[in-house]
């Protein structure tokens, strides 16, 4: 699993990161902004390769009475994670979302931020986890995508001189949200972070 080696090596490093940590931060605001802003209403969160943590330390702050079901293949990212927040309302989960069972309806927001270029089928990832979310419910995604030749070439960046990880597919916007609408699925939200990245907010019909 070099994946999980890759990322345990980065938890250390990954709040602090100079360039790469003020990305992570500004996504997490815009979340924080666009709930707010747009009104949306969760209580039973699911976050989809979670990192160290960061997220949920300031979703708590802002909205205490959620509950959050934290997963991480990294145990390191978790164990920061894990420190960071003592909360009876979060639950850390160690293990690669691929294994993952929960029952229907369990959620009523899932988020996959940042990583769901390591899910190399969007079919296959997306028939996962849609039985999870209630109807109603909040499918969060930010991602980098190769949209055009720009963005091609950061992702290719990105990829092999910034992050130099394996494993890795990036997709397409459009190609995402028609997937992703096929399901039955509206798109609320849509804008860009740091030019390359797609935020993007769906709500299940
Ligand atoms: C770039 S970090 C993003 C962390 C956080 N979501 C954020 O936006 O700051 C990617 C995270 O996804 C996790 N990850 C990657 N593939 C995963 C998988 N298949 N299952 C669970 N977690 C995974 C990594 O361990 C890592 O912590």
């Amino acid at each position: 699993m070099q994946n999980k080696e890759y990322f345990d090596h980065w938890a250390e490093h990954y709040d602090n990161n100079i360039l790469w940590g003020h990305y992570f931060k500004y996504c997490y605001k815009q979340i924080i902004r666009i709930v707010k802003e747009k009104n949306i209403k969760f209580f039973n969160i699911l976050d989809l390769g979670c990192g160290t943590g960061e997220l949920e330390r300031q979703l708590f702050f802002q909205f205490p009475h959620i509950e959050i079901t934290a997963v991480d293949l990294s145990d390191k990212m978790i164990n920061i994670a894990s420190n960071k927040i003592k909360n009876k309302n979060i639950k850390f989960i160690i293990d690669d979302a691929n294994n993952l069972h929960f029952f229907e309806n369990s959620f009523d927001t899932i988020f996959v931020l940042n990583n769901l270029h390591h899910f190399p089928s969007l079919e296959i990832f997306l028939e996962k986890i849609n039985p999870w979310l209630k109807s109603n419910g909040y499918l969060f995604i930010i991602d980098p995508f190769k949209d055009n030749l720009i963005k091609t070439i950061w992702c290719f960046l990105l990829k092999h001189l910034f992050f130099r990880e394996k494993n890795v597919h990036y997709h397409k916007t459009q190609e995402l949200i028609f997937k992703i609408q096929n399901l039955k699925y509206s798109l609320i939200k849509s804008n860009s972070i740091y030019y390359f990245s797609s935020f993007l907010i769906f709500r299940k019909n």
